[in-house]
């Protein structure tokens, strides 16, 4: 199978929601990550998701949609909160967990009875399930452990040959995966933090986040959410988180870099010595913009060991303290 690239127009819209009908997986833009979009409610078309990404069957898959009603088909239960924190952050990065309906098939929900929700923001996400008519089932666009692609390109190096074609959308405005949340007493449990945060959360209703999303999980444990059990964002360098001050930093790498060592830092002030480095951004949002794409680079770079600085965790500094965490194996490096 040659995987063909395609623009945004309608024609090439057109053309996916043509594949996507007869039970095909294309690759999208979102706002958030690349997606893996087939048909939510045709089983052998979500199979074929699992298949090209290499995916845990447990490991359930969230269901976008292109309108409010569409809830309706998908969810068997619409809490009250729901409608409130859709009209606050949808269209946009946020995932709402709800009771499923007979018609999502449990190949889409991992098994589950609950399934996932997003209305993405993307234009061309937006009007590509708009002509499918269809709820797309779409987890990121990555081989089953790799970081999330942000660009076309990077769908293209996991999938080509996988997928019949990738939609070229641009680079993905937030760089970070949506927030997943769960409804629980008046207010809501974030499980996997992202683009809507905690504090604007918050705004709208008591709002926890689970131990799951700063904590390794305990040998035994059930995950809320399945995608907390596994192995996840991982370049193949080892990845050292390290938390403390600048001064603390670049003590600690001098002492401990080797061969194939780089230095994963905010700018380029913070560079260490002559030790090769690449920069993720002095803020939250640039860091979440480019961190899973500074993972990649630092693979193909060569590195054998990264020092990463610890992001600040306010904001969608969280999600990039998830995920660079994760990404770590939890190996986190506390100098203060
Ligand atoms: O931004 C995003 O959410 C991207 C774009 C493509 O929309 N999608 C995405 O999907 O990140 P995926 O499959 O890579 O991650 C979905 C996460 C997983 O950790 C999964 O375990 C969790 O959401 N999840 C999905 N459905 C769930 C459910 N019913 N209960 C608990 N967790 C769920
Ligand atoms: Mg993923």
């Amino acid at each position: 199978m040659v995987t063909e690239i395609l623009d945004c127009s309608e024609a090439s819209l057109l053309k996916a929601a043509e594949l996507i009908k007869s039970g095909e997986v294309v690759g999208i833009p979102t706002e958030t990550v690349y997606g893996l979009a087939a048909n939510a409610f045709d089983e052998t078309a979500v199979r074929k998701i699992f298949e090209a990404k290499g995916r845990p069957a447990d490991n359930p898959l969230i269901v976008h949609i292109s309108d409010f009603g569409m809830v309706r088909e998908i969810a068997s239960e619409i809490p009250n909160l729901a409608y409130k924190l859709a009209e606050r952050f949808w269209p946009g990065p946020m995932t709402m967990i709800m009771p499923k309906s007979e018609k999502i098939p449990l190949v889409t929900s991992g098994g589950l009875d609950t399934v996932g929700i997003r209305f993405p923001s993307h234009p061309a996400a937006r009007r590509l399930i708009e002509l499918c008519g269809l709820p797309l089932a779409a987890p990121s666009a990555n081989l089953s452990g790799s970081p999330s692609p942000t660009t076309a390109r990077r769908v293209f190096d996991d999938m080509n040959g996988r997928i019949p074609a990738i939609i070229d959308g641009g680079e993905s405005l937030v760089g970070v995966e949506s927030t997943v949340i769960c409804f629980e007493g008046s207010g809501v449990r974030i499980l996997r933090p992202g683009g809507i945060t905690r504090e604007m959360l918050s705004e709208v209703c008591d709002v926890s986040v689970d131990r799951g999303v700063t904590n390794r999980l305990e040998d035994g444990a059930v995950a809320r959410s399945p995608g907390m059990k596994y192995r996840h964002y991982a370049p193949k360098a080892d990845l050292k988180l390290i938390r403390g001050s600048l001064k603390a930093y670049k003590s600690y790498v001098s002492e401990n870099a080797a061969d194939g060592s780089w230095c994963l830092v905010f700018d380029k002030s913070e560079a260490v010595g002559c030790l090769p480095y690449l920069c993720y951004g002095a803020s939250p949002e640039e860091q979440a913009h480019e961190l899973f794409e500074a993972l990649r680079k630092l693979d193909e770079l060569g590195a054998k060991t990264v020092f990463a600085r610890c992001p600040d965790d306010s904001g969608i500094g969280l999600a990039v303290y998830n995920r660079i965490l994760r990404a770590s194996g939890f190996c986190i490096i506390d100098l203060e």
